[in-house]
Formats: C-alpha cells, structure tokens, sequence
C-alpha cells in the first residue's frame, strides 16, 4: 500500500489537516485515514473493489447506522479468555453511536488479534507504547484523554494490579495512569483470583479511586468444572453500563406534572382577510415548552399563529384568537402549572366584517374594538380548577418592575416573569431577552433580576425554578 508524505503536501492542505486533526484530537495520518474513509463511503458506486479485507473471524458485521458518532471510547482488552467478548463489546458500542479505539496488550493478543479488532472497530489497533507511529505524537496521552471514557474489559487481575499501583509499563496501563477520564472495568478472572486478597485489596483501592465496575458475573468458568464469581460481564451490559456514564439519564424534575403553556400572538379577525396582530414570535413560549417537556412533564401548548416548528413531544393545540385561545386552555385543563406566555390582543372587533370590507366614497369603515377575556385573570381566579402555579408575563415598554408588580396583584397569578420590549431591545421576535422574575414571599414582592440570555436559556432557568417550588413545601400560595 502506497504512503502518503504529508511534507510534500500544499502549505494549505497541511495547515487544513493540523487544524482538523486537532479539533478531532487525532494525529493528522490518522485524520487522512479518516478523510479517505469518508470519502470512499459517500461514493455512490459500490464499495466492493476496494473495501478492507474481510476479518479472519466469525464475529458478527458491526451495524454501520452511517450516523457521527457522538461519544468515543478507549477499549483496552486484557489478556483472558472473556477477550472474544470484546469483539461483541465493540459492535455493540458502535450500535450506540460511540466511536471505539482499541488497545490490546500483549497477553490479549493471545486471545484475539489486531486484525479482527480493527476490522470491526474501523479502526487502527494500539498495541505497542513504543511504536513510532503512534508515539511521534504522544499517541497514548491521546488515548488516554482524546476520548470520553476509558473501558477495559476483560480488566484481568494483572492489569488491576497495575492500575491500583501505578505502574506504566506498557501501553495499557501508561494510558490508564495518564487518563484523566472515567473508568470502566469488566473484571473476568478465576473465582480464585477474584477472591485472593491482593486481588481485593487492588479492587478496594480502585473503587477508592473512583474507577467504575460491572460485573463479574458469577457462573461457570473456562477451566472444566469450575464455577463462581469471576466470569466477565455479557457485551450488552458492559455497553449499557458505558452508556450510562457516557449519557448519563437526565434528571426529570417535572415528572408528572402537567404544564399548560400559552405562546404567540392572536390574531383578531377584521373581516375574512384582515386581522390586527402584534410582533410576539412565540419564541420564549415554545422554548418555555420545549424545557419543560425535557424536565419530564407534560406539556400542552396553545399557540397563537407563529412561525416556529410544534416542540417534540409536546401537544400543541393551534388558535387564530384570543377567545379560540380560552377555549383551549379551559378545555386543557386541570393543570399542575400554567404559564401564559402569549401576546394576547387586549381588544378584537367588535363589528367583525363577514365579507371583505370595501373600500367606498363614505371614508374609512368604524372599528368598534371591545375587550377580549384576559385569559391569565381568568385562569387566576378560578376557585375550583385553578393550577396551584400560575404565570404569567409583563411585557412592558416602560416602568417595567412597578407595572409587573401590579400586573401581579391585578390578574391574580403567582409568578409574573417580566421583560423589557421597549424596541431598543429587540427582544419582541429577538432570540435573547433580559428578564425579573417577581414572586410572592411573605407578603411582600421579591424581585429576582436574571442576567441577558438566550430565550433557551430563560426557559431552563424558569423551569428550573418551577422545579425547585413544585418540590419546596416553603412556597407560598397566591394570595
Ligand atoms: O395585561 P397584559 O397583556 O400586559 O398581561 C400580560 C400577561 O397576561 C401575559 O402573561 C399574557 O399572556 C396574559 N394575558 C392573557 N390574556 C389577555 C391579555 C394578557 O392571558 N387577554
């Protein structure tokens, strides 16, 4: 196979590939390996002349989703007989879109080989720490920290010695001293040596360290006749428990609690064609339900007309108007919280047109406006299916935190997030928004003044503090 002299590359193409090689944390040959693989596998004609020479092993074909990885890992396989397992290992941790660079000791080489790794990892295949290839670069700090978790599996007793005393005399353990990544072990060992007390000793040290353990499973061993505690962990469960350290579950603080959300403006028919409407884009509304929904509730939306994609997961029910808009938010209920984002227009026409308005000789048609219901006033003041937590929005152009203060006492609600619209702020139909949240607190008004953030980030802060008073007793009820 030809090599490639990256010296005798253009100036352009070099610094291209020592950027991308960083950012990647790989050395630029592996990064021209990765281009050339990328490459070949965009191309629309079959592979089959040039694909990599099947692996001399029976091990099952990795699935390839053709998905970016989202996570890598380090797999170091020891020298025991669980090492088949690994070839498993590997597949299953590309399934859950984790890239793998293995290493192998010298012992484990006795169980599987290179080839069969690499074939399956895509993957070159780590087994010397002098190998100048690998080495010009510092090839084991990069695999000790170029990625998101360290796996050794099998994690033989010999190897777990050394972890727990330092040593770094090959490559495997010189990159499990100079990671400062989590680790994983999948122990496998005779029943024997799981029990010997150096082995116990190793292992207490090591949890002390804060390595991570799965398994040993207890069942029968290699050796004839042999069983107990010491068999490694089935391929699936080591994947499942990386998994679980790579993304770890996200806490879900709003778990069944549901959330009613209003957003958007309303429109407030003229006549069949003409409406009036105001500036609100509904942003903060649906970034409002999008974390909600991510803290675990469930969330129902009542849009006005925007412009913005319904948030996974959440049920979104459309209106044009305001008293549209009532209905579906009554129809909604009962609700553990509401939010009342919306722009809701103050007055419709009251002389709504059934057919187009005309111009004629007579002048301009009267507009009779008459005031349409205040949706959170009347949310706020029910006795009977009120939401204990009710909130609602100033948006205010001038004395914003004494027009919020009494917004609050008017409507009723609980919370009144307020924020300053003044056009100089560009927050109407703008992604960042500066905002006080006013609650109640022993009779008086606190006034919490949250820094500029995106309206993402206004969301998971407010849900954060829903979070924190659906869950602290102290909270006050509206008075
Ligand atoms: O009175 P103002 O429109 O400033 O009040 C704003 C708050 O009241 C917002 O939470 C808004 O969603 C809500 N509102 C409502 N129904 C209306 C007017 C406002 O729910 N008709």
């Amino acid at each position: 196979m030809a090599s490639l002299t990256i010296r005798k590359l253009d100036d352009a193409v070099k610094t291209y590939l020592r950027l991308r090689s960083a950012k990647n944390r790989r050395s630029v040959e592996e990064e021209v390996r990765v281009i050339l693989r990328e490459l070949i596998e965009g191309r629309e004609e079959p592979l089959t002349p040039f694909s990599a020479p099947p692996a001399q092993s029976t091990a099952p074909t990795p699935q390839r989703t053709g998905a970016a990885p989202e996570a890598s890992v380090t797999l170091i396989i020891g020298g025991g007989i669980a090492a088949y397992k690994s070839l498993d290992l590997i597949r299953r941790l590309k399934e859950r879109r984790v890239e793998v660079r293995c290493v192998l000791t010298k012992a484990a080489q006795q169980f599987v080989t290179p080839l069969a790794v690499s074939a399956l990892s895509h993957e070159r295949v780590y087994t010397d720490l002098f190998d100048p290839q690998s080495e010009f670069d510092a090839g084991h700090i990069r695999l000790a920290r170029g990625c998101d978790l360290i796996v050794v599996a099998p994690a033989t007793a010999d190897l777990m010695a050394k972890m727990a005393n330092g040593h770094a005399d090959d490559l495997a353990s010189a990159i499990l001293l100079a990671t400062n990544r989590k680790i994983l072990l999948a122990p496998a060992m005779n029943p024997l040596m799981w029990n010997n007390a150096a082995t116990r000793r190793n292992l207490a040290q090591l949890q002390r360290d804060g390595v991570v353990l799965v398994g040993p499973n207890s069942g029968e061993m290699a050796e004839a006749g042999e069983a107990g505690v010491g068999r490694m962990s089935e391929a699936i469960e080591i994947a499942n428990a990386a998994e679980r350290l790579l993304r770890p579950p996200v806490p879900k603080p709003l778990a069944g609690k549901r959330v009613l959300i209003t957003a958007g403006p309303t429109h407030e028919p003229i006549d069949p064609v003409r409406y009036i409407a105001n500036r609100s884009s509904g942003k903060q509304g649906f970034a409002i339900a999008a974390a909600a929904q991510a803290a675990g509730a469930e969330v129902i939306l009542v849009s006005g007309p925007v412009d913005l994609d319904d948030p996974a997961g959440v049920t979104v029910k459309h209106v044009e108007s305001a008293r549209q808009m009532l209905e579906q938010v009554q129809a909604a209920l009962p609700a553990d919280i509401a939010i009342f984002a919306a722009a809701v227009a103050d007055w419709r026409v009251a002389n709504e047109g059934e057919q187009k308005l005309k111009k004629t000789s007579a002048g301009m048609p009267p507009l009779q406006l008459v005031e349409n219901p205040d949706i959170l006033a009347t949310i706020s003041k029910l006795t009977d299916k009120r939401p204990p937590l009710v909130i609602g929005f100033a948006a205010e152009t001038e004395h914003l935190i004494d027009n919020a203060k009494t917004k609050l006492a008017r409507k009723g609600c609980d919370w009144i997030v307020a924020n300053d619209v003044s056009p100089a702020t560009g927050v109407m139909g703008g992604d960042r928004n500066t905002v006080h949240l006013l609650s109640r607190k022993g009779g008086e008004i606190a006034v919490d003044s949250w820094p500029v953030m995106t309206k993402e980030q206004v969301a998971i802060e407010l849900v954060a503090h829903i979070a924190r008073s659906v869950t602290d007793k102290s909270r006050e009820p509206a008075s």
